[in-house]
């Protein structure tokens, strides 16, 4: 779906789909420029990195194996606790490897935090992240990106795998959800 199905949802588009495909491509040329002649793994964080890890990776003109993991955090509703629960670990082993791990957003930094360090200890070659958004005014701990997207104000965002309750994930744009929706 595309922010004009669901206007009423949203008081505005801060990036279309266009706009994010955009900054994707200059990504992906940056990625294969520092990554050329190496053997890189895409790592995607489930749920909301299903989109940005589909479409960097086609844009990408060299080879990319992919990996998953799927994660939650502890505690009491409290999402982003800093700590997390692994749901589903990845398929791979990291030994040796050039490993980008592929994330939609950054908000606290929390989870991203606890993640890299995770992945890190696991005999890498090298590792480094990748948020297609990132909000520098909800950041709790510093993360190390290598790659941005886009910076974003702290606001309640949803689309292109952000979702809210389940829903507009499948929402090609970035949009500031309504607060009637949530309220
Ligand atoms: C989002 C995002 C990161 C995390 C970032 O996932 O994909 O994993 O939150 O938040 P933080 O910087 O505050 O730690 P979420 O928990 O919403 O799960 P989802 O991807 O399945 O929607």
């Amino acid at each position: 779906m595309d922010a004009p199905d669901i206007s009423a949802d949203l008081t505005e588009v801060l990036y279309s789909s266009d706009q994010i495909s955009a900054r994707l491509d200059e990504i992906a040329a940056q990625i294969d420029a520092d990554y050329a002649g190496k053997d890189l793994l895409l790592i995607g964080v489930l749920n909301g990195a299903v989109m940005v890890m589909a479409d960097l990776s086609r844009k990408l003109k060299t080879h990319a194996a992919m990996d998953w993991m799927a994660i939650s955090s502890y505690g009491a509703g409290t999402k982003s606790s800093g700590v997390v629960r692994i749901l589903k670990d990845l398929s791979t082993d990291l030994t040796g490897r050039h490993v980008l791990v592929v994330e939609d957003i950054i908000d606290t930094g929390l989870t991203l935090a606890y993640l890299m360090q995770n992945l890190a200890g696991r005999g890498p070659a090298s590792i480094a992240l990748m948020a297609m958004f990132r909000k520098p005014l909800a950041m709790k701990t510093p993360v190390d990106v290598a790659y941005v997207g886009f910076d974003i104000p702290n606001d309640f965002v949803v689309g292109y795998g952000l979702d809210y309750a389940g829903r507009y994930r499948n929402l090609a744009d970035l949009g500031i959800l309504a607060p009637r929706v949530y309220s």
